[in-house]
């Protein structure tokens, strides 16, 4: 078994986490939508992850939607001291499987009350606010509105912290004037390297940054190079990517999803690869490309 706490651990809010965690996505059926071919198979997941010492992991009530929180539950519930679950609001599915931007008061508070009813707890540890401004990326828009709401929420006892996901430095500046952001969701890998220099800014005032697709997504990253660094190290390129990231900046925590316990194992296995100077010099240049 991997001991994962060799990746370190890094304050997310007022807990301490281990910098390797699960992202429960994969977990939904195809598409993100409905139930999973194998409800057993998603249920023995999470426990391995549980079991190889995970204490953050990611989800939202709109996986599947609803479905995958509550095989979350199914399969953890009562939840372990120490574990932390981060959910998102702000989007609602459509009957068509549609990502919908949700950010009304009455939206917003209908998803934390989701959130709290399917997983089963009585406040939700984290709740990023999921922006849509742009679906696929961050893009500009006051934030004022909708924080607002969660902040009331947050008061109200249902939300210990509040993060932010797909949003840019200066959401993150107009947030921290109406909440504390303990952590900021956006993609970053490898090859999608745009969040390079706002992940250094986070970094300096402690703030967790949790790169979502850190495999690539969908369409896992797939390079020559790091499939030749992967070969030189006796790793998998997936193993690397997750390494890269961890050495990338000290705040970053990582979410990887999979729906295979074999695919958990091997990225968990990443705590303990080392990369040599030389192969994290292969590795920066292919986002350089
Ligand atoms: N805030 C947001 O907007 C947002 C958006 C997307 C995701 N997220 C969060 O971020 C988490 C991570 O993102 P993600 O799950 O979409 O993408 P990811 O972690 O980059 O990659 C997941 C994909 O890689 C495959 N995979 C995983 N481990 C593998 C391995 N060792 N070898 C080969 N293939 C492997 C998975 O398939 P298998 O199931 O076959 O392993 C799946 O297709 C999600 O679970 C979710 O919690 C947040």
């Amino acid at each position: 078994m991997t001991d994962i706490a060799q990746a370190g651990t890094f304050q997310l809010g007022d807990r301490r986490v281990k910098r390797l965690g699960y992202g429960a996505m994969q977990l939904a059926g195809p598409g993100v939508f409905g139930p999973p071919k194998d409800r057993a198979a998603a249920v023995a997941v999470l426990r391995e992850a549980v079991a190889q010492g995970v204490d953050h992991i990611d989800t939202s009530d709109f996986y599947g939607p609803h479905v995958t929180n509550q095989i979350i539950r199914e399969a953890l519930h009562p939840y372990p001291d120490g574990l932390v679950i981060v959910t998102k609001v702000g989007a609602r599915r459509g009957a068509d499987a549609s990502w919908n931007p949700a950010f009304s008061a009455e939206d917003l508070t209908r998803a934390v009350h989701d959130n709290l009813r399917n997983l089963g707890v009585d406040a939700l540890d984290v709740v990023n606010l999921r922006l849509m401004f742009d679906v696929h990326g961050p893009a500009e828009g006051s934030i004022e509105a909708p924080l607002t709401v969660l902040a009331d929420l947050q008061r109200q006892g249902l939300i210990r912290r509040i993060g932010l996901s797909n949003a840019t430095p200066r959401q993150v500046a107009e947030g921290r004037r109406i909440a504390e952001i303990v952590c900021v969701q956006n993609q970053y890998n490898l090859a999608h390297r745009g969040d390079d220099a706002f992940i250094d800014e986070l970094a300096a005032s402690g703030t967790a940054y949790v790169p979502f697709f850190p495999l690539g997504g969908f369409s896992p990253l797939q390079s020559d190079t790091l499939s030749a660094v992967a070969a030189g190290l006796g790793a998998s390129p997936m193993q690397v990517a997750l390494a890269w990231l961890l050495r990338r900046a000290p705040n970053i925590l990582l979410i990887p999803g999979t729906s295979s316990v074999s695919h958990l194992r091997e990225n968990l296995a990443a705590a303990e690869l080392r990369l040599p100077e030389e192969a994290l010099a292969a590795l920066d240049r292919i986002g350089a490309a």
